[in-house]
C-alpha cells in the first residue's frame, strides 16, 4: 500500500522579495520526496507577536498560521540568520504558534530548520537558537541531519532556482531525512 502523504507546513523567515531563504523554500517544495507535500506560509500580512492582539479573535493571519501549522505532520523553517541569530520574522512566527502556552500547536510537533546567508556559517548560529525555543514550545527539533547554506550570491542564478547542484542533493537528503524522523517520532 502507498504510504500516507505527509503534509509539512513551512516558511521562509524573510520578508524580502528577492530572499535566498524563500529561494531556498520553494528549492524545497520542488525536491521533496514523492511522499511529502510542503506548504509554505504567507507571512506577508503577520503582525508582530503582541499579546494585546492575542485574544479570542487573532488577526487572521495568526489564525491561519496557527491552523496550518496544528493541520501539518511537521514544520519546516526556513530561516536567515540576523545578528548571530534568527530574524525577528522566524522568531514572531515561534511566538505566535508558541501560544496560547496550553495548547500551543507547536507541543509535539517535528520540527526541522535550514536556512542560507551571505556569509561563510550559513545560518548555523541562528540554527542553534531556533532549535534552543524547543525548550520552551515543546516541539520536536531534528538535530541531525543539517543544512547549511552559506554563500547564497553564489548558489543561487538570476531567478532564483538553486544552482548549486550539491545543495540541491543535500536538500533532497534532508527532505528524506526530515520524512523518516517524523514516522519515527509518531511510532
Ligand atoms: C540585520 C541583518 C543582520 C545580518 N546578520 C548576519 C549574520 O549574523 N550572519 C550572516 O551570515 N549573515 C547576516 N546577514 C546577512 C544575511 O545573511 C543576508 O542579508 C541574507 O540575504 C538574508 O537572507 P534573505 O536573503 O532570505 O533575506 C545580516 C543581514 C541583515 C539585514
Amino acid at each position: 500500500l502507498p504510504e500516507r502523504l505527509l503534509t509539512i507546513a513551512a516558511f521562509a523567515g524573510s520578508l524580502r522579495k528577492d530572499s535566498y531563504n524563500k529561494a531556498l523554500l520553494r528549492a524545497a517544495v520542488e525536491l521533496a520526496p514523492p511522499d511529502m507535500r510542503i506548504d509554505p506560509l504567507d507571512l506577508s500580512s503577520l503582525p508582530l507577536y503582541n499579546v494585546d492582539l492575542d485574544n479570542d479573535s487573532p488577526p487572521g493571519a495568526v489564525a491561519a498560521l496557527r491552523d496550518a501549522i496544528g493541520r501539518a505532520d511537521g514544520l519546516l523553517a526556513v530561516t536567515p540568520e540576523h545578528n548571530f541569530s534568527m530574524s525577528a520574522v522566524t522568531k514572531t512566527v515561534i511566538e505566535w504558534a508558541s501560544r496560547p502556552a496550553d495548547n500551543s500547536v507547536l507541543d509535539g510537533k517535528p520540527v526541522a530548520v535550514m536556512g542560507a546567508s551571505t556569509g561563510g556559517f550559513g545560518t548555523a548560529r541562528a540554527q542553534v537558537h531556533f532549535r534552543d525555543t524547543a525548550g520552551e514550545s515543546g516541539f520536536l527539533a531534528m538535530l541531525d541531519p543539517a543544512i547549511y547554506v552559506s554563500r547564497a550570491q553564489e548558489k543561487f542564478d538570476a531567478s532564483g532556482r538553486l544552482a548549486h547542484e550539491s545543495t540541491r542533493k543535500a536538500v533532497r537528503e534532508f527532505l528524506e531525512a526530515f520524512a523518516r524522523w517524523i514516522k519515527k517520532m509518531r511510532a
